[in-house]
């Protein structure tokens, strides 16, 4: 019996169906080639939907992905629909409700042409970042309270110690399990008092990791150093919102949002794979986003429920038609959604 694995497709809005629709395709190669097989069931939330017909995402249809071993994800975002309802719906629906405690962030340089750093190498360019996923400012805790100029905006900035924990740990093993074993703690305990839990909590667990070397800095001088040496980094562990903004960073350096992929992740649970990049309206439809961030989560989805090598095989095929220039660049129009599809499916094998 060939190996079978239960897949959630959740395409969204804008550019997402179109690039799922493509890492799916690379999929359909690698299960030729790897020899496993998948089921996928499609579900329909996205923030158009909520415009046309006021459904949204709840508790129960959440629940309801459990019993999928991964959630494939493209976009959600629609102009029509009010700020931020349905992202927070879905996306804070999915990290709370499955408890997706790690947001698995790679930061990797596949081509030098990509970079808009200058006289930087490939091998300059290649960390990950670990971001915690379920507290910090994104609790949805908070409100404005007070009219006129007594308006005032409070939200809790809010860690717990098991939170802090489990996603350090996380980190210092992934940091272990890469060549390099090196773990950066990024924070803003200077001017934020409280995150001295972080720094207590992170030289607590990395005393138990005698092979792991570790240092902290703040995340000003962290966007700082991305930027300027990039090469010093290897694994990251940070805040919520402090990841939120470093892997917008950490996509410009590696080529543009056309490539970062991210993993919402609790470790043998289900969990959700998705580009880092948004629904990008102006070019749904068109067929010319890349599919590349899509393509990237569907690698991390597949180590996820065990297939490793073949994703492996394809990050490879993305570096490999990347460095050939069978992919042309990473911009939307650079070439097809389709024929980059096409390209990694046939690197990819049989
Ligand atoms: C991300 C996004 C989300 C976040 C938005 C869409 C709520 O920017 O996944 O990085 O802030 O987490
Ligand atoms: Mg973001």
């Amino acid at each position: 019996m060939p190996r079978s694995h239960s897949l959630a497709v959740i395409g969204g809005d804008g550019i997402g169906p179109e690039v799922t629709r493509a890492a799916l395709r690379v999929l359909d190669a690698a299960e030729v080639r790897f020899r496993f097989s998948t089921s996928r069931t499609e579900y329909p939330w996205s923030s158009a939907r909520y415009v046309e017909s006021g459904e949204r995402i709840g508790p129960k249809d959440i629940d309801g992905l459990r019993k999928h071993e991964a959630i494939l994800f493209g976009a959600v975002g629609d102009p029509r629909a009010p700020r931020g309802v349905v992202e927070r719906a879905i996306i804070f629906g999915l990290r709370q409700g499955l408890d997706l405690y790690v947001n698995l962030r790679p930061v990797v340089l596949y081509d030098m042409r990509l970079t808009p750093l200058r006289d930087r190498q490939a091998a300059d360019v290649d960390m990950v970042v670990v971001r915690e996923n379920t507290e910090d400012v994104y609790t949805q805790a908070g409100a404005i309270t007070g009219t006129g100029k007594d308006e005032v905006a409070v939200a809790p900035m809010r860690f717990t110690r098991p939170g802090i924990e489990r996603i350090v740990r996380y980190a210092f093993e992934l940091a272990r399990s890469r060549p390099r074993k090196h773990l950066t703690l990024v924070d803003k305990a200077n001017a934020i008092p409280v995150q001295e839990l972080w720094r207590r909590i992170f030289d607590e667990i990395g005393a138990s990791f005698a092979d792991v070397t570790r240092d902290a800095m703040y995340v000003d001088a962290a966007a700082m150093w991305m930027v300027q040496k990039p090469e010093q980094f290897d694994t990251l562990v940070t805040t919520n919102l402090f990841g939120d903004i470093l892997t917008d960073l950490g996509a410009a350096i590696a080529g543009g949002m056309g490539i970062a992929a991210s993993g919402n992740i609790n470790p043998g649970k289900t969990s959700m794979f998705e580009p880092i990049h948004g629904s990008a309206p102006k070019y749904a439809g068109q067929g010319v986003a890349s599919p590349l961030g899509a393509i990237g989560a569907l690698a991390m989805l597949l180590r996820h429920v065990g297939e490793r090598e073949a994703g492996d095989a394809v990050e490879r095929a993305i570096r490999d038609g990347l460095r050939s220039e069978l992919i042309v660049g990473l911009e939307a129009g650079a070439q097809r959604t389709d024929d980059v599809a096409q390209v990694v499916a046939e690197l990819v094998g049989p």
